[in-house]
């Protein structure tokens, strides 16, 4: 069925919703040309070496006229004090000789390329990628290795530095080739890409390989060397044998890189239902217009959609049960898709109604995409009585266990329970966005500051206290500010809680980029047959 001729946006009544947004992608164009686009001193540097950037590194690696599909480029914005957001690296999935393959870029521009804690989390967050989705990873290494001052958040824990080798040696286990090549500085734990890759391309006079750098060996033996001497291309590729392939530069080096990936041999590929793409019936610039400049409006969800989905059809499944949220069958970019959409507060229907789809797509093998717009679930002794935390639960336990590819963009809040149910970063989407207006915390602003308020004034009173209005209110807009700057989508992503903002208009191409990016791996089928809840 077609969907989203209901509402004209053209009209006046949506103008302000329009001037709001413009606001937003303001903001959003300035964050990101600060990170893409620097201007630093360490450029400059970088520059009169000869080197290429790893964005240009990573442009001139994939296929011409082939899209990168970046995650994670606001990681560590405003984290570390004098630090440009990225964390660091570049990451993403991009095609190479045909392939999809994960990237991992370090950026020597900032602070030599060393790993700060959230560039760690960065290259283990794109490794999860390729693991999930049966991906061969390529890394683009230019490092001074850890960030030294910041050790203890970086070095010994679990998921910290040595993780990133760990993860090289497994994947190459589970036959996901591991590629390294070695362009600048690859020093100490940072080695050990490169000596763990299933291959690796080093460039002459500039790539630099060893476990202590000149430094340390004076200080240790008293010897002076060069870095050349003691980690460069030719005692890597003539001696040692760390090196497979000597590159003249960074050009010669990804073309090597390529010709790699053309020797890969067959990749697995599972079934997918993909036929041509059809554009959506109206412009997806309606959106600015249909997202409402008050968060606390309701969304003319139907209408998104009929600006991200194929054709804007949408094949709705139980319409006019457990209302609040909109499942059905679509395409996006060609594939087909279970979607499902928030369209009000959760109730139990909508939770069964849900958990019944969820269950079809599984067994179908269709992969899930959630427009998460949720509040959370409904409270009150009515519906506990109910059972909500138990029909709310069977959605929560479907979306967990559901083993085809699941896909989230947070297209307004995402709170509490509901986060949960509609596939958050906990129950391990393939991807997950935020749209730039997107809002993520356990509750709203308003709701927490009025909860601890609560509490704060019973536990006075149990005490025989009072507290001042002054007090109170000093208090309660202090949680309100730390919520509004915590639940920013900027927040979330500078500390990858997401895979990336991504702007509305966007939206659909992403998606696609990332359904592609599935289809090496193959599922699990589902154990039951269908329960109708
Ligand atoms: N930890 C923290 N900061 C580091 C660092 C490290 N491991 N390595 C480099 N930096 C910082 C530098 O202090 C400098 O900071 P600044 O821009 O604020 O001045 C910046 O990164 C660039 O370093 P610089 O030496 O000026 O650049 P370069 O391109 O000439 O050399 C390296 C880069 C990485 C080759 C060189 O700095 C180096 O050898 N670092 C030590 C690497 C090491 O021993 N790591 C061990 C990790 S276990």
């Amino acid at each position: 069925m077609k969907i989203g001729q209901k509402i004209n946006p053209s009209l006046n009544e949506y103008k302000e919703n329009l001037s709001s947004y413009k606001n937003i992608l303001e903001r959003h164009k300035k964050l990101f040309t600060e990170i893409v686009n620097p201007n630093s001193p360490s450029i400059e540097k970088h520059k009169k070496r000869g080197k290429l950037f790893a964005r240009d590194r990573v442009s001139k690696l994939i296929d011409p006229k082939t899209n990168f599909l970046e995650i994670g480029t606001f990681a560590g914005l405003n984290l570390y004090d004098g630090v440009r957001g990225g964390g660091s690296t570049i990451g993403g999935i991009g095609t190479v000789s045909g392939k999809k393959c994960l990237i991992v870029a370090n950026d020597a521009t900032v602070k030599g390329g060393t790993y700060f804690p959230i560039t760690v989390k960065k290259h283990l967050r794109a490794q999860e990628i390729a693991i999930e989705n049966k991906l061969p990873c390529i890394y683009l290494v230019d490092s001074g290795g850890a960030f030294l001052p910041l050790q203890s958040e970086v070095f010994p824990d679990r998921d910290d530095f040595g993780r990133i080798f760990y993860n090289q040696a497994r994947m190459s286990q589970m036959n996901i080739p591991q590629i390294a090549v070695v362009m600048g500085s690859c020093t100490a734990g940072g080695a050990y890409v490169p000596a763990m890759s299933d291959i690796s391309i080093i460039v002459k006079n500039q790539g630099t390989i060893f476990l202590g750098g000149p430094p340390l060996v004076k200080a240790a033996t008293g010897a002076e060397i060069t870095a050349e001497e003691l980690g460069g291309a030719d005692l890597h590729c003539s001696h040692s044998g760390v090196c497979d392939y000597m590159a003249e530069n960074d050009i010669d080096a990804l073309n090597i890189t390529k010709k790699v990936v053309s020797n890969l041999g067959p990749r697995p590929k599972s079934f997918r239902d993909k036929i041509d793409s059809v554009d959506p019936l109206f412009s997806a610039d309606d959106l600015y217009r249909l997202i409402p400049s008050d968060s606390r409006k309701p969304y003319p969800t139907r209408e998104i959609l009929a600006r991200i989905l194929d054709g804007s059809e949408l094949d709705e499944f139980k319409t006019n049960y457990g209302k609040t949220i909109i499942c059905g069958f679509a395409r996006i970019k060609g594939n087909l898709v279970g979607v499902i959409a928030n369209n009000g507060i959760l109730f139990s229907e909508s939770a069964l109604k849900t958990t019944h789809f969820i269950q079809l797509c599984n067994r179908r093998r269709i992969p899930l995409v959630f427009f998460q717009n949720i509040v959370g679930f409904m409270v009150g002794k009515e519906y506990e009585k109910r059972g909500i935390t138990k029909d709310g639960a069977k959605m929560v336990t479907a979306v967990a266990c559901a083993s085809v590819p699941k896909f989230t963009v947070v297209i307004g809040g995402s709170y509490g329970a509901g986060n949960y149910a509609m596939a958050g970063r906990a129950y391990q989407p393939r991807f997950l966005y935020m749209w730039p207006n997107a809002k993520i915390s356990v509750m709203g602003a308003e709701q927490a500051a009025s909860v601890l308020v609560q509490v704060k004034e019973d536990s006075a009173k149990r005490n025989g206290k009072k507290i001042n209005e002054d007090e109170l209110n000093e208090y309660k807009s202090e949680i309100i500010n730390t919520y509004t700057k915590q639940s920013d989508a900027y927040y979330s992503s500078s500390r990858l809680w997401d895979d990336g903002i991504i702007i509305p208009t966007d939206t659909r191409e992403i998606l696609g980029m990332s359904l592609d990016a599935t289809y090496n791996s193959k599922e699990n089928v589902a154990d039951f047959g269908i329960f109708r809840t």
